[in-house]
């Protein structure tokens, strides 16, 4: 087992990697409830086992629950959701004391996470990730949301867990594509500050997308100790924090315009690295030779490096610039300047994002 310990300005917490993981959470949420009550908030797409595995931990433990069981969509990470599963918490007398446990991907998480983040004004939030993304970026940072008329992510709070239980073997039935989009973050995280962990990761595709869990506890326990790293540097995105959004300004900008919803997130991400690495390379602050790897890193784990020719350079540049990262009406860019180092930039021109666009869309240099 591997653990991280996560310090943010808000409450810390540990992120716990491992198989057999489950036992203690179970330990962990009988502390927290004392003679209450847990609430799993378990994703429909799970398989029977991995559920039963934690409702037989918790039982073990002597923790009386309640389960329920919702599909995860981001159409239905929304307020009416939200509200459904407050009124069953109250339904089934939550109280201060009760807690709440998210058992799934992203969607499960954020959408759990600001339930236990406001009802009754916070109680205790445990995080058991079941997808590559939600186990290396979502476990990290406390963000809890829910999405508002086609806004992602607007209403939310900063709301730490009390602990995260990330067992591999949760990811042997998760399908390929989505272990690409989980790598799609990783590749991320190298490019942005770790040089090893950019090689490593590449050099381990095969273990990962076999389901090696030695390897898959080792990707996870890198990833959030890099990420963790960062968010204890930067709560509030003023800085360190916002190198996190490379590839992210340009990837919204597809996502949006994505109408009939092709492209996952982290395959929106490969894509968006790819445009801000194109735009570094012309501007000379990186190396061609970089962007030709980046390319390859990305592609080799399974994700998209082109957009299809419906996307439309003018459209994507005006929905970049409607970003709510944009701050003081300049739009920062984080941009690499190697395999390991960014830097944030509010100085990219109109034509400079619309040849970067142009680039993932013709692929011409
Ligand atoms: N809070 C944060 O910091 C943060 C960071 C990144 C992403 N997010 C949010 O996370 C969401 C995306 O997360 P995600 O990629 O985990 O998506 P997700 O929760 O939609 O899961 C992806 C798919 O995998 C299925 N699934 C989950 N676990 C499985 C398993 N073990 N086996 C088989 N199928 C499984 C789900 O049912 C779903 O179909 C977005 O809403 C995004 O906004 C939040
Ligand atoms: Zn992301």
């Amino acid at each position: 087992m591997k653990k991280v310990r996560v310090t943010a300005w808000n409450g810390s917490y540990d992120i716990n990697i491992g198989d057999g993981i489950y036992k203690l959470l179970a330990s962990d949420v009988s502390v927290a409830v004392h003679n209450s009550s847990a609430f799993v908030v378990a994703d429909r797409n799970l398989p029977a086992e991995l559920v039963s595995e934690v409702r037989s931990a918790l039982e073990g433990a002597g923790v009386e629950h309640h389960i329920n069981t919702i599909s995860a969509s981001e159409k239905l990470k929304t307020l009416a959701s939200y509200e459904e599963l407050c009124a069953w918490l109250l339904e089934n007398d939550a109280e201060r004391t009760s807690a709440v446990i998210a058992l799934g991907g992203g969607i499960i998480g954020d959408i759990s996470g600001f339930v236990a983040s406001t009802f009754p004004r916070g109680i205790p939030f445990f995080q058991v990730p079941t997808t590559l993304l939600s186990m290396v970026d979502a476990s990290v940072g406390g963000k809890v949301a829910v999405n508002l008329r086609g806004a992602k992510n607007i209403v939310g709070s900063f709301y730490q867990p009390s602990g995260v239980y990330a067992s591999p073997q949760s990811l042997h039935s998760l399908d390929r594509r989505q272990v690409s989009c989980g790598l799609a973050e990783c590749i991320k995280h190298g490019i942005i500050g770790d040089r090893a962990l950019f090689d490593w990761t590449v050099g381990n595709l095969e273990k990962f997308f076999g389901g090696d869990d030695d390897y898959l506890t080792e990707l996870v326990y890198r990833n959030v100790a890099f990420k963790a790293k960062i968010v204890g540097e930067d709560a509030t995105e003023l800085s360190v924090r916002a190198w996190l959004n490379l590839g992210h300004t340009f990837g919204h900008a597809i996502e949006k315009l994505d109408v009939d919803k092709t492209l996952f997130h982290g395959e929106a991400v490969s894509i968006g690295t790819i445009a801000a690495a194109k735009l570094a390379a012309t501007r000379g602050t990186l190396p061609e030779a970089s962007l030709s790897i980046i390319e390859s890193a990305f592609s080799g784990a399974g994700l998209p490096i082109r957009l299809s020719a419906g996307f439309d350079t003018s459209s994507l540049v005006r929905e970049m610039k409607r970003d709510k990262k944009s701050a003081h009406k300049k739009l920062r860019i984080i941009l690499p300047r190697s395999i390991g180092s960014v830097e944030i930039r509010d100085d990219c021109s109109d034509a400079e994002l619309a040849d970067a666009f142009a680039y993932v869309i013709h692929g011409v240099r």
